[in-house]
């Protein structure tokens, strides 16, 4: 049986997709049959970042009201053999996502794939909750500024309240990524530290991804930046894919650092 993954938030603009993106190709590189889902209904751009919205015809609502079956919907990814894609839908009616036939849907994707993982749509409303209800797992994206970080806790403490793992006693798995950490600002005090977030957070990292201009330009190319060795994000993803497939991977170090909590509270 496959393990749901949803990357998720609060805020929006993150970096979710991106890492939903980047992760899944990281994943099916190391071997795991990988499928990504975007349940962003309405915003579809995990197809983008993959540089796969050419060759979209049915989407995931199509596949939920049974217009198409799986096969017909998922996409292969051509340069990640063990790589597919179900799109989201563009349609405006957000809540045309419906609770059993999302259960349904997870559940034929768990028969067929080692990891699923599910790009979350911002906000706690009705599409993060379908995104979370199933996990195993939640990664948790925050960039270091205190809005996001708020937002992120507020998330943190929904997702057992939502979901069904924990309706039957179990913990889903949580972790946080810090996405677009500059470090020449930490330094100056300017930017909460790894270490502030964490301290906020309180629930283990899993990833610290570096700010790095060269993902707008991937992004715009459709080439996910985890195919560009020399970017040091890309680097960041790998890793990210490394620690969920359970392997020890030590953190760049910069948890060391005097974040702005520490300086002001000592
Ligand atoms: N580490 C990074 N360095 C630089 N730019 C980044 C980084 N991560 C993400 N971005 C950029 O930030 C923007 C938002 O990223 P992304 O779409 O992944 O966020 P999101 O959380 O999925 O947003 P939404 O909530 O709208 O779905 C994109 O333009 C992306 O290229
Ligand atoms: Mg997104």
């Amino acid at each position: 049986m496959g393990e749901v993954i949803t990357v998720t938030s609060g805020k929006g603009g993150v970096g979710k997709s991106t890492l939903s993106a980047n992760l899944a190709v990281g994943l099916a590189h190391a071997g795991k049959k990988v499928v990504a889902v975007d349940f962003d209904i309405g915003l579809r751009n995990l197809d983008m970042i993959l540089g796969l919205e050419n060759r979209i015809v049915y989407d995931v609502i199509d596949v939920m009201e049974g217009r198409c079956n799986l096969s017909q919907a998922l996409i292969h990814d051509k340069r990640a053999k063990n790589l597919y894609f179900l799109p989201a839908s563009q349609t405006s009616d957000k809540n045309v996502l419906d609770r059993e036939k999302v259960a349904k849907l997870l559940a034929d994707l768990k028969k067929e794939f080692d990891i699923i993982i599910l790009d979350s749509p911002a906000g706690i409303e009705s599409g993060f909750e379908h995104s979370i209800f199933m996990a195993d797992r939640a990664l948790i994206v925050s960039t270091p500024d205190v809005s996001a970080v708020r937002d992120a806790d507020r998330v943190i403490g929904i997702i057992d309240a939502k979901s069904e793992k924990a309706k039957a006693g179990e913990e889903v798995q949580k972790h946080v990524v810090i996405n677009r950490i500059k470090q020449d600002m930490v330094d100056k005090g300017q930017m909460l530290s790894v270490e502030d977030v964490l301290s906020i957070l309180a629930l283990p990292l899993i990833g610290i991804i570096p700010e790095d201009q060269n993902i707008i330009t991937s992004t715009n190319e459709g080439e996910p930046i985890f195919y560009s060795e020399k970017s040091p994000a890309a680097q960041a993803y790998k890793n990210i894919a490394g620690r969920v497939l359970g392997e020890d991977i030590p953190f760049m170090d910069i948890t060391e650092k005097k974040g702005i909590l520490k300086r002001i509270f000592g």
